[in-house]
């Protein structure tokens, strides 16, 4: 127990006894005393507290007569709520659930999954956890070391224990919240009773998950409140204790946008917008190795097009969530109409009745693929369909916001937040399609103009905690835009008199004239010395293609090396071949220049992962 737990509850037992003695009000010291302890306490504390009181106030009404030490105070199970996140939304939907849980008097101890002790999952009686899924139906970073360690012989037998999963994803992967299927059918193979059914939760998780929350905590209400007992506090990590910044995803800041520079030549193939945003007046603070999570409208210019090819009227009243919208208005700002959920297309292919459309949305994967290569305005124009403007919306899916990687760091820029945003534009026909965000961020938002953010934490993308630790920062295109934030931090430690570690970059793009991001800034930090090694790989430079993944291949024996010598290191951007290719290459260079099997390689990273020295913020 907590000093001022204690403090509390021997308080609340002279306030008993005062009770006892007939008087019905506090003395005066013993109101300091509660007024000190409620000012130290989280809303969730204060909600349970006085839950507490309210449950020993009518106790003692009907046993007034028993001395309180002598009570039977019958200890109420914990629930214990796990959590696994790579970017925070299961650790939001978590710490909603604690919050529902603790507000009706359930006893909850919330946990990051990466600081929970699995020794103590035998004799937990009620475990929820909420669990997103990462790389390809891989667990978060986080849950690394929990996920092998249940799916492992060394797990226990679990037959007193009572369960639920809920699992966040997203169905345009292959492994659609594989990470939560593992949990759940691990427990119940161990034994342990599920309460209610699974949930798997598609990227619009919001509703369903909190229907979901509301029917468990209803669920586990009677048997998890029977009496309570002090010891039983809801426990929160400390970072959920501290009272949050009150903007976040549900409540984003409306910043101030001020800058949008193209940062690839004009004969590149891609356009890399540098994008500088202002928090200011936000109180919004962030780390190196933070997302930056931004909302977006859709482009005017397509959501016409979009409605001219449907054949309805742009002011034509439409509902949402029993709010009413003209259509123009909820396509351009609340729904998505660039990304295409696969349920979109088995939509359309109903409405439309067209057999190839049919063929496909019964062949999963290449359902998956058709949606995710074509935007909604290309399903429709492939087939006409009949539907209504109302119909049309309830099929659509609600915005997201895009996550970027925080390119800055606020001991340079304050204030500010640096993105570097590579344009998604391809040709379809004669016409441009371009992704929402990136559009919005690089294209149609003017300086002084309107974006809502919020800051998302990733304690899975971290600059070491002794700075003299060397990093490997491997970042090709936009992947380098948290190395520049890691750059800028250390220089302001330097500043500061710290001792700082060797450093590498290894950067990478097609071309050395046009792709180069932020040239200029990695030659001064080569300079100064803030910088010690820089390895570049341009891929169509020559006549045969060269990436990072080449350049550590050249670099073996030092990479190992470093790693030997305790260096953390770091890869950012691509997931889908980049960071597959770069971790092929590191177990290459763990079996050569270590001397040690596949397996054994496949072993020290993930060792190094579970230790958070080998990291990746990769998308
Ligand atoms: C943790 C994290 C960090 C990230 N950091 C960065 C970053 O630093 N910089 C950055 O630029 N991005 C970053 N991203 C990616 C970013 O969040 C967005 O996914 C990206 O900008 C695209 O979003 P959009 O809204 O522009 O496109 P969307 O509207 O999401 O997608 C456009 C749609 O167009 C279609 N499409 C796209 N290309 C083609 C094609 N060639 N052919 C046919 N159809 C196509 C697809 O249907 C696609 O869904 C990050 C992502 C994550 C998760
Ligand atoms: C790099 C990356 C890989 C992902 N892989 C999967 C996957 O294999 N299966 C899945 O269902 N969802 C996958 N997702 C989607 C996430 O699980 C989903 O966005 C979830 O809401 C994230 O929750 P979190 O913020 O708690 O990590 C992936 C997301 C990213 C960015």
């Amino acid at each position: 127990m907590l000093p001022e737990q204690q403090k509390f509850s021997q308080n609340l037992l002279n306030a008993e006894n005062q009770h006892y003695l007939g008087q019905a009000s506090l003395e005066a010291s013993q109101l300091v005393l509660l007024q000190q302890l409620s000012s130290s306490l989280s809303p969730l504390q204060l909600a349970w507290s006085s839950g507490y009181l309210a449950a020993q106030s009518e106790q003692n009404s009907v046993n007034s007569i028993v001395p309180p030490a002598q009570k039977q105070v019958k200890a109420a199970s914990t629930l214990t709520i796990l959590y696994a996140s790579q970017t925070g939304n299961a650790k939001g939907v978590a710490t909603k659930l604690a919050t529902a849980a603790s507000d009706v008097g359930i006893a909850v101890n919330l946990k990051n999954v990466a600081d929970y002790k699995v020794k103590g999952l035998k004799s937990e009686s009620h475990l929820l956890i909420v669990t997103s899924t990462n790389g390809e139906g891989e667990a978060p970073d986080d849950a690394l070391a929990f996920h092998e360690f249940l799916l492992s012989k060394k797990a226990p037998k679990l037959s007193g224990l009572s369960y639920s999963v809920l699992a966040l994803g997203d169905s345009s992967y292959e492994f659609f919240c594989q990470t939560g299927k593992d949990f759940d059918e691990r427990l119940k193979s161990l034994g342990a009773k599920q309460v209610a059914t699974r949930l798997d939760c598609d990227v619009d998780y919001q509703q369903q998950a909190s229907e979901w929350s509301a029917n468990i905590v209803k669920t586990l209400k009677d048997e998890l409140t029977v009496s309570v007992n002090l010891a039983d506090v809801v426990t929160l990590p400390t970072s959920v204790m501290v009272a949050e910044n009150q903007y976040d995803k549900e409540n984003p800041f409306t910043a101030e946008f001020s800058l949008s520079q193209k940062i690839t030549g004009r004969d590149s193939n891609k356009d890399v917008r540098h994008i500088e945003i202002d928090l200011a007046g936000s109180g919004l603070t962030y780390q190196v190795g933070d997302a930056l999570g931004v909302y977006f409208e859709n482009d005017t210019v397509l959501v016409a097009e979009l409605i001219t090819a449907l054949g309805f009227s742009a002011d034509e009243e439409v509902q949402l969530n029993d709010k009413k919208f003209t259509l123009a208005q909820v396509l351009t700002s609340e729904l998505e109409i660039t990304q295409t959920a696969a349920n979109f297309v088995e939509f359309w292919a109903k409405q439309s009745a067209d057999k190839s459309l049919l063929a496909l949305v019964d062949d999963k994967k290449a359902l998956r693929e058709f949606s995710n290569s074509h935007q909604v305005i290309e399903v429709v124009a492939l087939v006409a369909a009949t539907v209504n403007a109302q119909q049309f919306v309830d099929a659509l899916r609600k915005i997201t916001p895009r996550l970027y990687s925080i390119a800055s760091s606020q001991s340079e820029v304050e204030d500010e937040v640096h993105l570097t945003v590579a344009l998604v534009e391809y040709q379809q026909g004669d016409k441009t399609r371009a992704g929402g965000a990136s559009s919005f961020l690089g294209k149609r938002l003017e300086q002084g103009g309107k974006v809502k953010v919020f800051v998302e934490h990733n304690n899975n993308f971290r600059l070491p905690e002794n700075t003299e630790t060397p990093v490997i920062m491997i970042g090709p295109g936009t992947g380098v835009a948290p190395f520049r934030a890691f750059m800028q931090e250390r220089e302001a430690l330097n500043d500061d008199g710290a001792e700082l570690g060797k450093s590498w970059l290894f950067f990478g793009d097609q071309t050395f004239t046009q792709d180069f991001l932020y040239q200029v800034e990695w030659q001064n930090y080569l300079k100064s010395g803030l910088l010690t090694k820089l390895d570049v790989a341009f891929s169509r430079d020559q006549a045969e293609k060269i990436y990072v993944q080449d350049r550590l291949q050249e670099n073996a024996a030092e990479v190992y090396l470093w790693l030997e010598q305790g260096a953390h290191l770091y890869i950012c951007g691509d997931a889908n071949r980049m960071a597959k290719d770069v971790h092929q290459t590191l177990v290459n260079i763990v079996v050569e220049q270590g001397g040690k099997t596949s397996e054994q390689a496949e072993t020290y990273l993930k060792t190094l992962r579970i230790n958070k020295r080998y990291q990746k913020d990769v998308y």
